[in-house]
């Protein structure tokens, strides 16, 4: 039996020493130290709230890191990754090989997703899902007798993780500047990004495009001038998460089907962060009717209780992998591919989502959280624009005093005290430049977001002064 953690642990924490520990030995991500001067020593986690060292408590405002769909503390999982750890801890999953979990959670994602994809190749996190996404695209047309078919178009605003080759396709300078030079062929084109236009320098305005601009035209074009038979994919998330919470227009992704069709370029979607109801739906690019070749996927596949990830690929990519000769198999690999308590804690995890109903809860209450933020902050002056769908929103902020790129730039260090001011509320949220973003844990009640929209609202008018 898994045993029930001690009531209160932050008494049991002796954090002066962990806080040592911690900054003479560890380095976090996107780490400086300025940055980390007093971190939150989070201790345990119940519901849509953690809890730190002091015993305070927040709300989960961005589910960890987009990822804790089912909320903290479910003692299931655990009991469910304390059983197979008991019968089998680990086996490699590599050729010859099977375990029950991997194979089991495999039928079970082929059954929740687009019905054009039949198999699964495991990962561990969602940059290694998209590595797997580029090499199995390449490795399609080399079977293909293409071998020049080799990039991959993304767009500006993208995140898709930051090993080499995903920074690559990652469409956000801050991660590129002190990793350069990138993978080569990798491409960045427009991202359909309504509320501002971008600049031939990369810079920012204000925009003035009409509603219905093409954005996919724009990338269409990228791709055309880059010369469609050198081109492997076309690579995006649905909905840009890390980027700023970016929606598409309605006509944006069937018209990115129909492009990767008309130049022969495989579509793959990257639902790290909209995959498994983030967005009202089990997969986001269901809100659109459109099917990709390949879909990377991580994060909400175990709301988080253990490292999975993976992609899901077509019949068509499965026939030519299970049809290449010998001398040209798929030698792409990990050691925990399938890794057998990660894909069981998956499998409780999607089963929970299903029995709970969280993929429509996630739709409902979203529809109205997102109604909450838009009533309630859009007025304010320096609310430029509330973007969400399902639980994801966006707040981007501005100085509607500034003009050009300033009218987003000034907000970047308004937007740090808003976020630090809803922290010492109780209310952790995540900054990305100047735009607030939010993904509360798909179990959140219409209270809790109710109070979350309320922090926000009071930092943002007591901030905004002066
Ligand atoms: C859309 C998307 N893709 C990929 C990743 C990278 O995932 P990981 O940090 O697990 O490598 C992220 C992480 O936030 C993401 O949001």
């Amino acid at each position: 039996m898994v045993q029930a953690p001690p009531p209160t642990p932050h008494e049991l924490v002796d954090v002066d020493q962990v806080l040592r520990a911690d900054r003479e030995h560890l380095i976090h991500p996107l780490y400086h130290p300025s940055d980390h001067a007093k971190p939150l020593v989070i201790v345990r986690g119940e519901g849509a709230e953690i809890i730190d060292s002091a015993g305070k408590r927040y709300f989960d405002g961005l589910s960890g890191l987009w990822n804790v769909h089912i909320g903290h503390g479910r003692a299931e999982l655990a009991q469910v990754a304390a059983d197979q750890m008991g019968t089998l801890a680990f086996n490699n999953n590599y050729v010859g090989f099977a375990n029950v979990p991997s194979a089991r959670l495999a039928e079970k994602l082929i059954e929740l997703a687009y019905p054009n994809l039949n198999a699964v190749y495991f990962t561990t996190a969602g940059a290694e899902s998209n590595e797997s996404a580029f090499k199995t695209a390449r490795f399609f047309w080399k079977l293909d007798g293409k071998p020049e078919k080799v990039k991959i178009i993304s767009r500006r605003w993208g995140y898709h993780g930051v090993t080499m080759a995903a920074a690559s396709a990652t469409g956000l300078p801050a991660y590129h500047r002190m990793f350069a030079p990138l993978v080569p062929n990798f491409i960045q084109a427009a991202a359909p990004y309504r509320f501002r236009c971008e600049l031939e320098d990369g810079g920012v305005r204000p925009c003035r495009l009409p509603d219905g601009h093409d954005y996919a035209a724009e990338l269409e074009q990228t791709l055309i001038n880059e010369g469609p038979e050198t081109v492997a994919a076309i690579l995006g998330e649905p909905v840009q998460g890390a980027g700023g919470v970016i929606v598409p227009p309605d006509d944006y992704w069937p018209k990115l089907r129909e492009i990767a069709n008309r130049h022969n370029v495989l579509l793959i979607a990257d639902e790290v962060i909209t995959g498994f109801g983030r967005t009202g739906k089990w997969f986001a690019l269901d809100h659109w009717n459109v099917q990709p070749d390949i879909m990377s996927f991580a994060k909400g596949v175990t709301s988080a209780y253990l490292p999975l990830g993976g992609i899901m690929i077509s019949h068509q990519i499965q026939n030519a992998i299970n049809e290449a000769p010998l001398d040209l198999k798929f030698t792409h690999a990990a050691t925990y591919s399938g890794h057998p308590v990660c894909c069981a804690v998956g499998l409780a995890n999607v089963e929970i989502i299903e029995r709970e109903g969280l993929v429509e809860r996630a739709a409902s209450v979203g529809a109205r959280f997102l109604s909450m933020l838009k009533t309630q902050l859009e007025p304010l002056p320096t609310v430029g624009q509330v973007r969400g769908i399902g639980m994801m929103a966006g707040v981007e902020m501005v100085d509607p005093n500034a003009t050009g790129s300033a009218y987003y730039d000034n907000a970047v260090a308004l937007v740090g005290r808003v976020v630090a001011r809803c922290v010492a509320n109780g209310q952790l949220l995540r900054r990305l430049n100047n735009t607030i973003c939010m993904a509360p844990p798909l179990i959140s009640t219409e209270e809790q977001l109710q109070r979350l929209v309320d922090v926000l609202g009071e930092a943002i008018r007591a901030e905004s002064q002066g």
